[in-house]
């Protein structure tokens, strides 16, 4: 008999502290930065993020959320058998998030480890954890997205930090006779990697170089929109579906104007398109989870609807998983 992997239960977690625009262009306004809501709703749909307290770490947001997730599917910590965190923002340079997480739940033993995809690590994760439970190597994984951003964030550059948000979205994803992931597409192309990054270090006991974000967003946005198209319609073909099979699109929350592009690209009415990035901004790895767990509790994503997920970002990075949920 095939093994199959499915998503048994979702969870998410947000940190209290709600920006609105009007609160980051008031905070930025004090350090002589210009922004305004406006500029932000038109031209990234973004209307709020969440920020972390400062001695919370993305071990702290994933944990919250894999208790949600946890909780929905009906197990325990202890049920586990994998644990794959992926962040851009790990508590430590090492050892893992994972490794942090699993000590957190109260579970021990079974292999974690972290993801580094950045804007596409949830997609990774999810492909790797698939993989893992389709050969026998796990039978019930906790993949997780979680992240800080707030805290590489450089706020004297407008053009970054009203983007990013901090959060975290988790699944439970179990061995299944029937399918759930029907297929899914991983790429990467490192000639871009000074288009989206961080490029500090850490070396003798120093930062080395500068350790806060940098964009180019414009070139992002243009590879975004491409590769986004190019995976989705590989992932189908990958599992013999078409457009037509999507009940909802699913991708990296970064700016709405990608995303409707995205979806008009796949011929998908804007009424299949999963929106969350208007009140989280930009979480990276954590965006999908955070977007697929609000809008299977809000009742929308019912189980048996097929899903595409789709995350891009640095790396550059991209990738697809369908999934009937
Ligand atoms: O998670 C990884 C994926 N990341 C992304 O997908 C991001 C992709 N890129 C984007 O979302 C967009 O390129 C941005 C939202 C980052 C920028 O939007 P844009 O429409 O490409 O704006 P722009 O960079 O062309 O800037 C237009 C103007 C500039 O002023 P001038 O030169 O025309 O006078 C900027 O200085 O907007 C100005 N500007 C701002 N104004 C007010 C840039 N940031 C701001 C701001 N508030 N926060």
């Amino acid at each position: 008999m095939t093994t199959y992997s499915r998503i048994t239960g979702t969870g998410s977690y947000l940190p209290p502290r709600r920006l609105t625009n009007a609160d980051l262009a008031r905070e930025l306004a004090a350090q002589g930065i210009e922004t305004s809501d406006e500029w932000i709703v038109e031209r990234t749909g973004i209307q709020a993020r969440h920020f972390a307290a400062p001695e919370v770490c993305s071990s702290d947001l994933a944990l919250e959320a894999a208790r949600n997730a946890l909780q929905a599917a009906g197990r325990s910590a202890s049920d586990i058998d994998l644990i794959i965190v992926a962040t851009s923002t790990p508590d430590m340079i090492f050892p893992s998030t994972a490794c942090i997480l699993q000590h957190k739940l109260g579970a021990a033993g079974c292999p974690a480890f972290d993801v580094q995809a950045v804007c596409s690590g949830f997609i990774y994760a999810l492909t790797l954890a698939d993989a893992m439970i389709r050969t026998g190597g796990a039978s019930r994984a906790l993949v997780i997205g979680a992240e800080v951003f707030s805290r590489i964030l450089d706020f004297t550059d407008r053009t970054t930090c009203v983007l990013f948000g901090d959060g975290a979205g988790a699944v439970v994803l179990e061995a299944s006779d029937t399918p759930g992931i029907l297929a899914s597409d991983l790429h990467a192309d490192g000639k871009h990697v000074g288009i989206l990054c961080v490029p500090g270090t850490v070396s003798g006991g120093k930062v080395l170089g500068d350790p806060l974000l940098k964009m180019d967003g414009q070139a992002v946005f243009k590879l975004a929109v491409g590769v986004l198209e190019a995976s989705a319609r590989a992932t189908l073909a990958k599992a013999g579906k078409t457009e037509a099979d999507i009940d909802w699109l699913i991708p990296h929350q970064a700016n709405l104007r990608i995303m409707q592009s995205t979806a008009k690209r796949l011929k998908l009415p804007l009424d299949k398109l999963v929106v969350t990035v208007d009140q989280h901004g930009n979480t990276s790895a954590a965006s999908i989870p955070l977007a697929l767990d609000a809008s299977v509790r809000s009742g929308k994503i019912a189980r048996g609807d097929t899903l595409m997920l789709e995350g891009v970002g640095g790396g550059f990075t991209w990738g697809a998983v369908l999934l009937n949920f």
